[in-house]
Parts: structure tokens; C-alpha cells; sequence
């Protein structure tokens, strides 16, 4: 959409790089780069400037400062690595310095001697901006690096150069993400959801597969129906499809995809109404991961569904009390139109077991129970033991932070109703785990696990490490690595 990724590997160095920028990542042990990207000489002169920068204080935000003479570049971005140089460190550190450079026409980044891709991701993905409803004055000054290289000091091995294209299809996998959680929600509600998934894998081996609000009704998805119902933007079930000639392994991804969420009926007060257009977290994961998985051609077939409703209040809408009968048949007693992600997700996976996958992954803004859990920059993730820890593993790896919750069984009975099978919220205590136990009901019997993003999908703070302010892209990276422990 926005934003291409404009990473390129070059052969040049720190000293003979002509880049506007030079962004230097500096660790408890000075400049952290391979001697070929850093001669001694360079080396030497940065860390001297670096030195000079902290004498009245440690460096808490990358900074930028001219060039030491001798320089091709005409400025230094530096950037602080935290703690251990791991893979994330390093990732936080180089995306930071992206994200504090307002407009460069050229930035070139020394490649480490390890953790390289991890170096090219950050950029990319510090390198994000939203700009599309900003006048073009501001959206200048704001349209982040235009280039960015990738400096090794000679020819680059085939080795990076596979690097740079993972490193590119990540980053515009999360890129993605990150736009459709921040656009507005009167740009992208379900319908225009669909026409940028068919827009996105139009040239691709991915198909893309629409069901309108005639057959969602037709083919019993009693719950898009329902939360889409009082919207006069009706909803859509977007399937999209990647199977890779001689995969064995299906898997399938199934994101809530609510493009507003009024609360419908039930609600929301003002407050916690305005950031409710990043209710779609889900669904944008699952695109920008199945995005990812087939630029990287991983030999593993992914079919990711998007459940995309608009949930509003208007005379058509749901109302608390009404029953409604999920495809497959089982009923539903809806006592709060705002838990409106576990109705549309109960026809997202019941249709997506029809398949019989090998495993199944949910990603939802599910409950604000989760972040009273667990803050706002960690998901929970629930499901049997095993296929939740190895999502958990997947999230850890790929340096997205998850946590494994338990599913309580005695909590089903909080989900009792006396006029349906089960109702849609429990009680006051455990929400995101009551939520996880309603969805289990419309898993039959494959390898399962619920990932609740409703924190980290949202970034309402200031801007840290590559996570920008707003959509934060989480979730792409995570399933894209289950999708390569399986492939
Ligand atoms: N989309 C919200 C959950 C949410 C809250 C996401 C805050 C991101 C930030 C969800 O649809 C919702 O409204 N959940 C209710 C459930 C309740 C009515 C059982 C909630 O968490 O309050
Ligand atoms: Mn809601
Ligand atoms: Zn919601």
C-alpha cells in the first residue's frame, strides 16, 4: 500500500558511503558492526563522538549529530543498544533511529557480523509512516528515509542478499498490517477490506475468495450476520488462499476483523470508543502474514480468514437478548452486543475446520480483559497445551511478546444461558479466559490455539524501539514463524 520497502545491499562502508544519513548502533562494547562495514579508523572516530555525546549523561533516544570528518555521509544517527545485542535489541535499536529521523533521502546502516536480518528489519519497519491524509507539506517532513543501504564493505553474499528479500517480505507484511489498522474506519470498512485483499494478491499465487451479506446469511453465519447487521455496511467473509504445489501441511489463520466497533447496542462510552477503529488487528495480521508467507514461498499451505463486520447501533442492529444460531447450528444468547469478536470468530473457525487444517491460530483485539492481564505489549495465548506453547514459541522467535494463559474448564459454566446453548459473556473475573472458552466451543477437534492482541495491537503510547504510535503491524510476525516451523 503506502509504503514500499527501500532496503538495497551495498558494497561500500561507514567511510564511503555518501548517504544523507548514516545510522550507527552502539552497544556496551562501541559500534556494533563487521570490520568490513566499520574500518578501525571509522570505528574509532564514532565512538569518539559517541563518547563526547554521553559525557553529560546517557543517551535515552537516538541522536543525530554531523558527520566526524572524513565521513562520506553528512550526519550520524546514533543509536543506543539495550541489554544484551540479541536479535530484538539490535532490531529495537536500528528501528528506533528510523523512527527518529523525520525525512532523509538516503540512510545507509553497517551490517553486523551477526543478527544482520534482524538489522534490516528494524530499519524497514522503524522506517513506517502514515501519511496518507496529511497535506503534502506535512507528509514531507514526515515520509521517514527514502533509500535505505544496507552497507557490508564488500560483495555482498548471496547469504544477505536472501536476508534482505525475508527481511523486505516481513516488513511488508507488518507495513500492511500497520495501514489497515490505522486507516480510518469510514475508508476501510468490510466490503473495502475485501477490494484491497483482491487489490493486494492480485498478481499473486494467493486467492482471494469473497462471501457477501446474502451468502453469509445463505450459508448460516448467524454471527457476521448479526454484528454486521446494525451497520449499513454490511460484512464480508474474505478468504484468502496460498497452496504451494507439493505442500503437506495446512494451516489456517483466522483474524477478527471488526472495522469499527461502536460496541453496537451496548455501547462504548466515548473514551474507549476512539481508538476502535484498530479493532480489525486481527484480520490485518493474518493478511500481512499470508502476504509474507507467499513472497517467501514457504512450502506450506495457508488459507487465512478475514471475519470483516462493521458493529454499529442502528435500527437493524442486534440487541442484547436476541438469539442467533452460529453456522453449524449452535446458538448463541447475545447479552452484550460488545463482545461482538467471539460471534463473527465462531463462524471464522467453524468454517475454517470445515477444511480439517493441521492446526488452527486466531488472532483477535478480543477483550480489554487482556490487557488488565497483561498490559498493553503483551498477548495472551490460549488453546491446548501444546499447540498454544509452540505459538507462543513462534511470537518469542520472531521478537513479538506473547504469554501462555490457561483455559479454566470451570469457567464454561460462567457462559451458561437458559435460552441457548451457551451465552456470549461470562462473569466479571477472567474475561479474556472466558472469551478463549466460548471460542473453544466452535473448535470440533483440531490442534487450536487463540492468540488475544487486544494490547499490543494498539500502540496509544509514544513510539518505541520499530513499533510506531498506532497499528503496530503485531501479529504478522508471529504467524508468519508458525507458518515457517511448519513449511
Ligand atoms: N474490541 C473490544 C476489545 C478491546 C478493548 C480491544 C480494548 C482493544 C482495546 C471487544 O469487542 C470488546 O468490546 N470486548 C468487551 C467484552 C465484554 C463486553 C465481555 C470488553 O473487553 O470490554
Ligand atoms: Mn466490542
Ligand atoms: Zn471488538
Amino acid at each position: 500500500m503506502d509504503q514500499p520497502a527501500p532496503g538495497a545491499l551495498s558494497a561500500k562502508s561507514a567511510a564511503t558511503a555518501d548517504s544523507e544519513v548514516l545510522v550507527v548502533l552502539v552497544g556496551d562494547d562501541g559500534v556494533i558492526a563487521d570490520d568490513r562495514s566499520v574500518d578501525a579508523g571509522t570505528r574509532g572516530l564514532l565512538e569518539a563522538a559517541y563518547d563526547a555525546m554521553i559525557r553529560t549523561g546517557p543517551m535515552k533516544a537516538p541522536v543525530t549529530i554531523p558527520a566526524p570528518d572524513g565521513l562520506a555521509a553528512e550526519l550520524v544517527v546514533l543509536s543506543r543498544v539495550t541489554g544484551s545485542a540479541d536479535d530484538e535489541a539490535l532490531r529495537a535499536a536500528c528501528g528506533a533511529a528510523f523512527q527518529h529521523i523525520g525525512h532523509a533521502r538516503s540512510a545507509a546502516v553497517p551490517l553486523p557480523e551477526q543478527s544482520q536480518r534482524a538489522v534490516m528489519e528494524g530499519a524497514l519497519l522503524g522506517n513506517y509512516r502514515y501519511n496518507r491524509y496529511l497535506d503534502a507539506p506535512r507528509a514531507e517532513d514526515r515520509s521517514g528515509t527514502d533509500r535505505i543501504d544496507f552497507l557490508t564493505g564488500r560483495t555482498p553474499t548471496k547469504a544477505l542478499r536472501t536476508m534482505l528479500a525475508q527481511a523486505q517480505a516481513t516488513a511488508a507484511g507488518v507495513n500492511l498490517a500497520r495501514d489497515m489498522v490505522n486507516a480510518p474506519p469510514n475508508k476501510l470498512y468490510p466490503s473495502e477490506m475485501a477490494s484491497l485483499a483482491r487489490a493486494t494478491f492480485k498478481d499473486s499465487e494467493v486467492d482471494v475468495k469473497v462471501w457477501g451479506p446474502k451468502e453469509l446469511r445463505r450459508g448460516g453465519y448467524g454471527g457476521l450476520t448479526a454484528v454486521g447487521q446494525g451497520s449499513r455496511r454490511g460484512p464480508r467473509l474474505i478468504r484468502l488462499r496460498y497452496a504451494p504445489k507439493g505442500a503437506t501441511t495446512s494451516l489456517a489463520f483466522v483474524g477478527k476483523g471488526i472495522t469499527f466497533d461502536s460496541g453496537g447496542l451496548s455501547l462504548k462510552g466515548a473514551k474507549p470508543m476512539e481508538w476502535m477503529k484498530s479493532d480489525l488487528g486481527g484480520a490485518a495480521a493474518v493478511m500481512g502474514a499470508v502476504m509474507a508467507i507467499a513472497a517467501r514461498q514457504l512450502p506450506v499451505n495457508v488459507t487465512g480468514w478475514l471475519c470483516a463486520a462493521e458493529n454499529m447501533p442502528d435500527g437493524g442492529a442486534q440487541r442484547p437478548s436476541d438469539v442467533i444460531t452460529i453456522r453449524g447450528g449452535r446458538t448463541v444468547e447475545v447479552l452484550n452486543t460488545d463482545a461482538e469478536g467471539r460471534l463473527v470468530l465462531a463462524d471464522g473457525l467453524t468454517r475454517a475446520a470445515e477444511d480439517d487444517p493441521d492446526l488452527i491460530v486466531d488472532v483477535a483485539t478480543l477483550t480489554g480483559a487482556s490487557m488488565v492481564a497483561l498490559g498493553s505489549r503483551v498477548a495472551g495465548v490460549m488453546g491446548q497445551e501444546e499447540t498454544r506453547d509452540a505459538v507462543v514459541h513462534c511470537a518469542t522467535e520472531a521478537g513479538e511478546s506473547a504469554w501462555a494463559m490457561p483455559l479454566p474448564d470451570e469457567l464454561r459454566a460462567t457462559l451458561d444461558s437458559e435460552v441457548a446453548d451457551i451465552a456470549n459473556i461470562g462473569g466479571p473475573n477472567g474475561g479474556m479466559l472466558s472469551a478463549a472458552v466460548f471460542l473453544r466451543e466452535f473448535v470440533p477437534q483440531q490442534a487450536w490455539a487463540h492468540v488475544d492482541m487486544a494490547g499490543p495491537g494498539w500502540n496509544s503510547g509514544s513510539s518505541h524501539g520499530y513499533t510506531p504510535k498506532g497499528g503496530t503491524g503485531w501479529g504478522v510476525r508471529t504467524l508468519l514463524q508458525v507458518a515457517i516451523d511448519n513449511s
